[in-house]
């Protein structure tokens, strides 16, 4: 059995406004918790002593929920909660994990429900973005979404068909037609290219440099940005990058700029890459970050920067469970 919150307000205390709400707040609930009529057990209202007229119990039966049992209460008037406010609580015999809903002036007294966290996650190549991203979006139970991995995609379809990534016109051309979906999968993001799983292709080693050369172009950055502000509307989410909180998502609630010594962030990628057996040395690798980090720096479109409004975490001397606790904490002394 679960317990399934909710409240809502009213404008005037009237028998058809009472009816009115109480009819939508229950079927979001039922809607959004895809509750059949006989899961649901119980409605237990409360509300406060401002709304005389009606009963929000027979309110719910009038809206249609015969099946259960129903009872209404009044709440103690404590001075600054909200007034004609009703509090609902749906017990219903389901396993899944309740969605509560709270609507009108009542989306006040659960802001961390009811409004989404968008977290965008900027910095230089090998700080640790992704890591951090995936760890967080776990624990917050929210979307992580990888936009480099857009780029590379947009790379690895210009090596496919023999294009120099520089050459603005011709990677025009074939982005126009390019077909890149995000697809997730046991809660891994997948980068499906023209149809096709590239999510290991485009983390080899060649593509990274190719990426950054890619991302330049207006073209690329024009259409890339418009897919990740679509898959992150309306969702909690973190994305990281290299332009999201200056760019793809200006309002996102929380930002932060994660960075580390080019040394550090190569050494990383090295033992990143021998990992999954790509041999690199360091030196080779050092030199690949320097590069692509003034790439990234100094494009004419969204350069990597740091948002005003971002918090800066230089990783270098931290551990990867020393940051996500920094960002977590940064949260949830917000929300
Ligand atoms: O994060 P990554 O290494 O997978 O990104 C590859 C390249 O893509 C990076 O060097 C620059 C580009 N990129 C970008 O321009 N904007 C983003 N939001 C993400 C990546």
């Amino acid at each position: 059995m679960k317990a399934i919150r909710g409240a809502t307000t009213i404008e005037a205390d009237c028998k058809e406004q009472i009816k009115e709400r109480v009819g939508e707040l229950l079927n979001k609930i039922k809607v959004s918790n895809l509750l059949e009529e006989e899961e649901i057990v119980c409605i237990l209202f409360s509300n406060t002593k401002d709304i005389n007229t009606y009963y929000p119990a027979k309110a719910a039966r009038e809206a249609g929920f015969f099946s259960c049992a129903l009872y209404s209460s009044l709440e103690p008037q404590i001075e600054g909660s909200l007034s004609l406010c009703i509090r609902v609580m749906v017990l219903a015999e389901i396993e899944r994990k309740p969605v509560h809903i709270y609507l009108h002036e009542a989306k006040s007294l659960r802001k961390d429900i009811t409004e989404n966290i968008n977290i965008a996650l900027d910095g230089p190549a090998g700080s640790g973005k992704s890591t951090v991203s995936k760890i967080i979006a776990k624990k917050l139970d929210i979307l992580y979404l990888d936009t480099g991995a857009m780029y590379r995609a947009c790379a690895l379809k210009c090596l496919e068909n023999a294009i120099d990534c520089k050459d603005e016109k011709n990677v025009s051309n074939i982005i126009e037609s390019i077909d890149i979906k995000v697809e997730y999968s046991n809660g891994n993001q997948q980068t499906i290219l023209d149809g096709k799983d590239v999510s290991e292709t485009i983390r080899r080693p060649e593509i990274s440099m190719l990426a950054s050369t890619v991302s330049s172009h207006f073209c690329v950055r024009n259409k890339m940005v418009e897919l990740q502000r679509k898959i992150a509307n309306g969702v909690s989410c973190i994305l990281d990058g290299r332009d999201i909180g200056t760019n793809v998502l200006p309002d996102a609630r929380f930002k932060f700029y994660l960075t580390a010594s080019p040394e550090v962030r190569a050494h990383r990628r090295m033992e990143e890459n021998n990992k999954k057996g790509y041999n690199q040395d360091f030196e080779t690798l050092l030199e690949e970050i320097k590069k692509r980090d003034f790439q990234d720096k100094n494009r004419k479109f969204a350069p990597l920067r740091k948002a005003d409004d971002a918090i800066e975490i230089d990783s270098s001397e931290m551990s990867i469970e020393q940051v996500v606790t920094f960002i977590e904490k940064t949260i949830q002394e917000k929300i």
